[in-house]
């Protein structure tokens, strides 16, 4: 669909990555310039760069991304002309309708494309889209995005009101989307266009209630089955960056720290005691040579060792800090990542209400199967209500 080449050439689309939230397309013209609040640039600079290059602007004002484009990049940076459909829904629509390379699929409203840019890479060129858009002005704006994507062997794109006029193709198409109104006013046409000899499938995509009560009835009156209705959330989540909680290594040693800091300071409270009392008892005594001499001799040992430092030093018999536990960075200092759910989901796009048609004859065969057993079931009832009346 978009160029496979390795480098940007002019006349090719990028999408320009801004911000997670900005992005735009872009049709590389030689002599055109890109001016935006994160700068200015000529198309000419970006030919020959790599896809993927970030890509700083000529008045240094800031920097771009210069992307390929894919069906989702597409989705997020398309000029929207109506509601879309985004990747969430999108997948869960192919993945259910079963849409893979080769298949032949109906869509209803085209309205910005969305969908068929997706539907288009997967079903592939050996697979086709019908797209069917009864505005005009969508119709044709589509249609020439869809050639200048390289989509014209792939996709067909029609203008005409589907639930008055049906599809163009009958007994063809393997399944068909309808994102419109009243898809209820076209199933009995989804179904002339679907194929008749083998399963096939189709899905309505309604915002409300009501619509897909409708559409229900519309294709149970039909005659498909296995009607399921999904609705799909989108559920954001966000990162935010907290203190990392200690350790158990690092728990420990900060426990066995805050143990040694209150042994020392136990024992200097003893000794200061001890120094306290000594220094009552020599006030009381009567200071004669010999005393004086010995208890001058302990003062000296112990004012020797206060002037030493030694009080503050851990005394004999202290546990030392914790000199040997891994030096670990205070809690606060090391950060994790943690990514969490928003509390509140916002609204969900709509409800995708699915259904099956099989062919004919496995059809009839089922329904001729289902009878049976219900009389066989009504039969065998009958005797015992008879037995208990
Ligand atoms: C919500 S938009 C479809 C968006 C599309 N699925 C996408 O992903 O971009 C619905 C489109 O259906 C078109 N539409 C509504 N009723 C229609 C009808 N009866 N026949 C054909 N198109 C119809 C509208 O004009 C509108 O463009």
């Amino acid at each position: 669909m978009w160029s496979t080449a390795r480098e940007i050439a002019d006349g090719d689309l990028v999408i320009i990555w801004f911000t997670r939230d900005a992005l735009q397309p872009l049709h590389i013209t030689a002599g055109k310039e890109l001016n935006t609040r994160f700068g200015v640039y000529r198309h000419s600079d970006l030919v020959g760069v790599p896809y993927g290059s970030k890509v700083g602007s000529r008045n240094g004002k800031g920097f771009i991304h210069v992307l390929r484009p894919t069906p989702e990049l597409w989705t997020l940076a398309l000029p929207h002309r109506t509601q879309i459909l985004y990747l969430a829904d999108i997948a869960f629509v192919t993945s259910w309708l079963d849409i893979k390379p080769g298949s032949r699929v109906i869509e209803a409203g085209t309205g910005s494309g969305s969908f068929s840019h997706s539907t288009a890479r997967t079903i592939g060129p050996t697979g086709h889209l019908w797209s069917y858009e009864f505005h005009e002005a969508r119709a044709s704006k589509a249609r020439e995005e869809f050639t200048r994507h390289g989509m014209d062997g792939i996709v067909t794109l029609n203008h005409r009101n589907v639930c008055k006029d049906g599809f163009t193709v009958e007994d063809t198409v393997d399944a068909v989307f309808l994102d419109l109104p009243a898809p209820w006013e076209a199933v009995q046409h989804a179904k002339k266009a679907l194929r008749k000899d083998r399963t096939t499938r189709i899905c309505c995509f309604s915002p409300c209630m009501e619509q897909v009560m409708r559409t229900v009835s519309a294709l149970n009156d039909a005659g498909f089955t296995d009607i399921t209705m999904f609705e799909t959330l989108l559920r954001p989540q966000q990162v935010d960056v907290l203190p990392a909680p200690p350790s158990v290594a690092g728990a420990a040693a900060q426990l066995k720290r805050a143990e040694a800091r209150r042994e020392e300071k136990r024992l200097r409270q003893i000794a200061q005691a001890q120094r306290a009392k000594r220094k009552r008892d020599d006030g009381d005594g009567d200071g004669g040579a010999e005393d004086g001499g010995a208890k001058g001799g302990k003062r000296a040992r112990t004012e020797d060792a206060e002037d030493s430092g030694a009080a503050d030093t851990p005394l004999a018999g202290t546990p030392a800090p914790a000199a040997d536990a891994a030096p670990s960075a205070p809690a606060e200092e090391r950060k994790i990542s943690v990514s969490k759910a928003f509390p509140e989901v916002r609204g969900h796009t709509s409800y995708l209400t699915f259904a099956v048609l099989l062919p004919p004859a496995v059809y009839a065969a089922a329904q001729g199967a289902a009878e049976a057993q219900s009389s066989a079931a009504s039969g065998a009832a009958t005797p015992q209500a008879d037995a208990a009346a």
